[in-house]
């Protein structure tokens, strides 16, 4: 009777069923055909159906409720699988061999292909090759170690964009295969990779923008410097101007004295000498005495009188300079120098210099330089010879005064107390032209200068 009330469907109506089992009963009569006769074995028998009536009903009502747990979990699967099909993120079910063994309908489109050619692929074939061997390290990982892991890998198919994907990998009860939730992250990591380039492009501009402005603080700075230097240079050369000129005071201060003196010594005394004589002469002569001697007394008097006028008037500006030009007024000073120190003095005139006529006021500066020159080669250098040549380029005169004697120190060449060097400077600067001074101890000494010409003489 248990396996044919097994047979019993939960469907069937109370008819179907009541009929059903009056032909089982009619079956099991004809199988045993001893029917109880006695009251008491139909009480027996009454009491027993009664029973597998009560145990039916039992049996009944635990399937019906067996039936709604069924349909429940039924509904319940249902959901689960629609929600697992139609969820955003992909779902997929991988053996330790990364086959992949299931996959919801996101997973087939983040692959994709279609979801039922999917179980049995191989989820690698899917990845970007240079990320697959990684991959497979941590499938290994997941399995070895049991646990949750997660991932960024790229799904790569030649006809699409590459994908990017996070995946979270967990294996499952049975420990052969892992559940593996696979997120799209393409937008984020495009986001992230303008991030990125916005801000390299940012620190880009702010480094090219960092390096001009050390540039400019650099070309500032160098600027600033130089000008301090300038202004330093300015000043220095203004109280040099300053010295100068008050130098040049003091020269024209014991010059007037000097003349005063050679006036008062020299002329002084020969005036008195002829006014002497020339009293003598008149006492002689109103005594009827012819005052010859006196006469010639006063008479060489006088020439000596006219002498040291003569020699005071060329020590303030020689008369060979304004009478014969600047050229001749050289060679005759270079003359003078030999003369009365014994310093061989050569003068060397390049023939196209000496056709050059100089204004006044630059050959007095010519001639300025190279008597202070000669003048310090024969007071300081020692030396046995000096040279000076004059040559003329274009619209430049060019004088070099070369001396082979000690030779100048740089600290006696820039020393505050002499002016001979700073004058020659200022009046070659004058004439916007250029001076130098060349010495290597024991090697003599060369001064150089040259300035331009007035318009007129040029070519
Ligand atoms: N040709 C030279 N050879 C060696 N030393 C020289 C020569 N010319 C100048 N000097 C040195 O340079 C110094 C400066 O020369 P500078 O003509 O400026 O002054 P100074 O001759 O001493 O005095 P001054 O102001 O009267 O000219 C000199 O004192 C001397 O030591
Ligand atoms: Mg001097």
């Amino acid at each position: 009777m248990g396996s044919d009330m097994k047979n019993l469907s939960m469907n069937g109506d109370a008819v179907a069923l009541r009929e059903r089992a009056e032909h089982i009963l009619r079956k099991r009569k004809q199988q045993d055909p001893a029917t109880p006769n006695t009251d008491a074995d139909l009480r027996k028998q009454l009491h027993e159906l009664q029973i597998n009536q009560i145990e039916l009903e039992m049996q009944n009502s635990a399937l019906t409720e067996l039936h709604e747990a069924r349909m429940e979990t039924e509904l319940a699967l249902k959901r689960y699988a629609d929600l697992y099909d139609l969820a955003p993120i992909g779902y997929f079910t991988l053996d330790r061999a990364g086959l992949i063994c299931e996959a919801n309908l996101t997973a087939a489109a983040l692959l994709r292909v279609e979801r039922r050619k999917l179980p049995g692929q191989d989820f690698n074939a899917y990845i970007s090759l240079d990320l697959q061997s990684d991959f497979k390290a941590f499938l290994v990982r997941v399995f070895a170690h049991k646990i949750r892991a997660s991932c960024e890998l790229v799904l790569s198919n030649f006809r699409h964009q590459p994908i990017f994907v996070h995946m979270d990998a967990v294996p499952d009860e049975s420990g052969q295969t892992c559940r593996a939730i696979v997120e799209n992250i393409t937008l984020r990591k495009l986001a992230e990779k303008s991030l990125f380039n916005v801000h390299d492009q940012l620190e880009r501009s702010v480094h090219e923008r960092t390096a001009e402005l050390t540039d400019i603080n650099e070309a500032l700075r160098v600027e600033v410097a130089e000008r301090k230097r300038t202004e330093a240079a300015l000043l220095e050369s203004r109280a040099a101007l300053r010295r100068l000129g008050a130098y040049q005071e003091r020269i024209k201060e014991d010059e007037r004295k000097r003349i005063a003196r050679e006036i008062h010594d020299e002329l002084g005394s020969l005036l008195t000498g002829i006014r002497a004589n020339a009293c003598v002469a008149l006492g002689n002569a109103e005594r009827g005495d012819r005052p010859l001697e006196q006469l010639a007394d006063i008479a060489k008097l006088a020439d000596l009188a006219i002498d040291t006028v003569r020699k005071v008037i060329t020590e303030l500006r020689p008369s060979v300079l304004d009478q014969l030009g600047v050229w001749a007024a050289l060679e005759w000073y270079a003359g003078q120098v030999e003369r009365r120190t014994g310093l061989a003095c050569e003068c060397v005139l390049d023939p196209h210099a000496v056709d050059t006529e100089l204004d006044p006021e630059r050959s007095t500066a010519l001639f300025r330089i190279v008597q202070e020159a000669l003048t310090n080669a024969a007071r300081h250098a020692m030396a046995s010879r000096v040279t000076i040549s004059v040559t003329r380029e274009a619209n430049q005169i060019k004088v070099e005064v070369q001396d082979d004697g000690k030779g100048i120190s740089d600290e006696r060449r820039f020393s505050s107390d002499s002016w001979g060097i700073a004058g020659m400077y200022e009046r070659a600067l004058h004439f916007d032209g250029e001076f130098r001074i060349c010495s290597t101890l024991g090697r003599g000494t060369l001064v150089f200068f040259r300035f331009p010409l007035e318009k007129s003489h040029a070519p």
